[in-house]
């Protein structure tokens, strides 16, 4: 149907087209089926890999056997502690309302939100608070419109802008499109206005917008510090997430976001191997009908030795870089590298169930009255910290109410080195237990980027966080963990017109 223009077509005729297509999908598969993958291997149970499992299920059926390997807790960088008698977020803790694949997990799986407790912000610059959100709505607008005019409006539509765009995936995804390369898949979302915005720092893109260099120290920053570790100079569009981290009806997992992650892995039905993956093999085999097929040999670690297994398809779904994971990859060519250039940004986060100084702050305020539950901070050689918050617990109690800065609580700072007792003897009058994570967090991005990595290392050897020097968030292994499975899929079956297809959003107008 070559000269078909879609946005002709009537509903009725885009439904049968939909009936047909899956009827000649079925038809066609039906011969193929003894060809079917057997084995599917995915490396890492974070929610990218486990998230990987339950769409590789979805797109391959019942019949394939899927092999999660992860040495350390199911979860990855989504992990609680314990502090007394509750469970406390120390990796990845928010969720935007806009996460359709976080929010579908969730629903499947049956797992509610965690009840939302009211947040409070103030920004810190290393001697007092330069701003803090007053409980009166109207009192924030005019505060901010008096100091940074219609940055604020400009910033808000700038981030829908970017979203809007951002939103298209869940339509592709939806029907079955997928997207060999992380350029690619970004082309789709936003077109060239992506590619340039992943491309340039966060303080170019938003100063090209018109937006002030004021408004970026004292606004921007503190946000992409809380978020990332790391100034305005990282990627515009990590920035652009940042800030959309910043709207309100941010959410978590009630007991824990690493819930997600074994949820999935039980809905999936995929076999946890409690093993560190050390190098993956291609073998070439002779097949049936004559040619040679390809085969992974995954060699890992388990407590009982090492070992090792075939699979047709690998994913990746761990960071290759440096102080990440450390897999040989053997037998390739070109060859594939144990890690990709560039580093991952070191982010501790220390739990501590004690009483904050809260002149340390800078502030005169009562500490019965301080109820400020983050503290934001600006790039200033005074601030030893990124952030500091009073979090909640995991499962939040009947009747809960945030005690103010006066009580024992637990807070959680961020900072880029481990805080040392002098620091902590400043910031707290008295603690009881302190928690401390060493994390290689996210990328530490400086752009423009040189190459980013693939998504396809190999044939059917698959790398899902590629997607982390675009943006890391769960949802971005989440939708890059569909896109991978999607992807798989395709290649297996030779679906090449649901790979890298342009103008999708055109295309697909009016179709939802
Ligand atoms: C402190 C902090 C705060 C964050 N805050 C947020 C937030 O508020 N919101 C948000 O959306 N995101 C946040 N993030 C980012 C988010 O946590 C990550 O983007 C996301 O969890 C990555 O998931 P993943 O499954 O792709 O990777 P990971 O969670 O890193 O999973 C990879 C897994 O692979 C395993 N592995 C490694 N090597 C091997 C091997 N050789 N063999 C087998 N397994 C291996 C690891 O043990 C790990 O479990 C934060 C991250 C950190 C660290
Ligand atoms: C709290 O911090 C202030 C300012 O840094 C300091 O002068 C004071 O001694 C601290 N109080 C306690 C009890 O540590
Ligand atoms: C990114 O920037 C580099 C260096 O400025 C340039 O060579 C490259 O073409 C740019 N890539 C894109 C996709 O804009």
């Amino acid at each position: 149907m070559p000269t078909m223009n879609p946005r002709t077509l009537s509903l009725r005729a885009l439904l049968f087209l939909g009936l047909w297509q899956i009827g000649r999908r079925s038809l066609a598969s039906a011969p193929e089926l003894q060809d079917q993958p057997k084995k599917i291997a995915v490396v890492g149970a974070g929610i990218g890999g486990t998230a990987a499992a339950f769409y590789l299920r979805q797109e391959f059926g019942a019949g394939v056997q899927i092999h999660v390997f992860e040495p350390g807790a199911v979860g990855g960088r989504l992990a609680t502690v314990n502090i007394g008698d509750h469970e406390y977020e120390t990796g990845g803790s928010v969720i935007h309302p806009l996460n359709l694949h976080m929010k579908h997990f969730i629903e499947k799986l049956g797992i509610p939100p965690r009840k939302n407790v009211p947040s409070k912000m103030a920004i810190f610059d290393g001697k007092e608070l330069t701003f803090e959100e007053s409980d009166w709505y109207i009192v924030n607008v005019l505060h901010m419109l008096w100091r940074y005019g219609f940055n604020f409006l400009r910033m808000h539509m700038w981030v829908e802008s970017i979203l809007d765009k951002f939103m298209r995936i869940y339509q592709y995804q939806q029907y079955g499109y997928s997207f060999s390369s992380v350029d690619r898949l970004l082309h789709a979302m936003g077109g060239d206005s992506f590619l340039t915005l992943v491309n340039q720092t966060t303080e170019e893109a938003m100063m090209g917008e018109g937006f002030s260099q004021i408004f970026l120290n004292d606004i921007v920053t503190p946000v992409t510090r809380v978020n990332y570790g790391q100034s305005v100079r990282i990627n515009g569009f990590v920035g652009a997430v940042s800030l959309a981290g910043a709207d309100s009806g941010l959410w978590a997992v009630e007991g824990g976001n690493k819930r997600v992650c074994s949820g999935l892995l039980y809905h999936s039905k995929s076999e946890l191997i409690p093993a560190r993956v050390t190098s993956i093999l291609v073998k070439v085999r002779p097949s049936k009908t004559g040619t040679t097929t390809s085969f992974y040999e995954v060699n890992y670690v388990e407590e009982s030795g090492p070992a090792h297994s075939l699979y047709d398809i690998v994913i990746i779904a761990t960071p290759l870089h440096q102080g990440k994971s450390d897999i040989t990859f053997s037998g390739f060519s070109p060859p594939i590298p144990a890690h990709y250039p560039g580093r991952y940004h070191q982010t501790v986060s220390t739990l501590v169930h004690g009483m904050l100084n809260v002149s340390y702050l800078g502030t005169t305020e009562l500490a019965s009255e301080f109820t400020v539950s983050d503290v934001l901070t600006t790039d200033s050689k005074d601030s030893v910290f990124n952030s500091l918050s009073s979090i909640d617990p995991v499962y939040i109690p009947q009747g809960y109410k945030r005690p103010p800065a006066s009580q024992t609580k637990v807070w959680k700072v961020f900072s880029p080195k481990p805080l040392s007792l002098e620091q902590m003897q400043d910031m707290f009058i008295s603690w009881d237990s302190v928690s401390e994570t060493q994390w290689l967090a996210y990328p530490s991005y400086h752009p423009p980027h040189r190459k980013t990595p693939p998504f396809i290392l190999h044939n059917r050897l698959y790398y899902l966080n590629a997607v982390e020097w675009a943006a890391s968030a769960m949802e971005m292994s989440a939708i890059s963990a569909r896109n991978v499975a999607l992807l798989a899929h395709h290649r297996w079956h030779q679906q090449v017109s649901k790979i890298d297809q342009e103008d999708l959003h055109i295309r697909l107008r009016g179709e939802l």
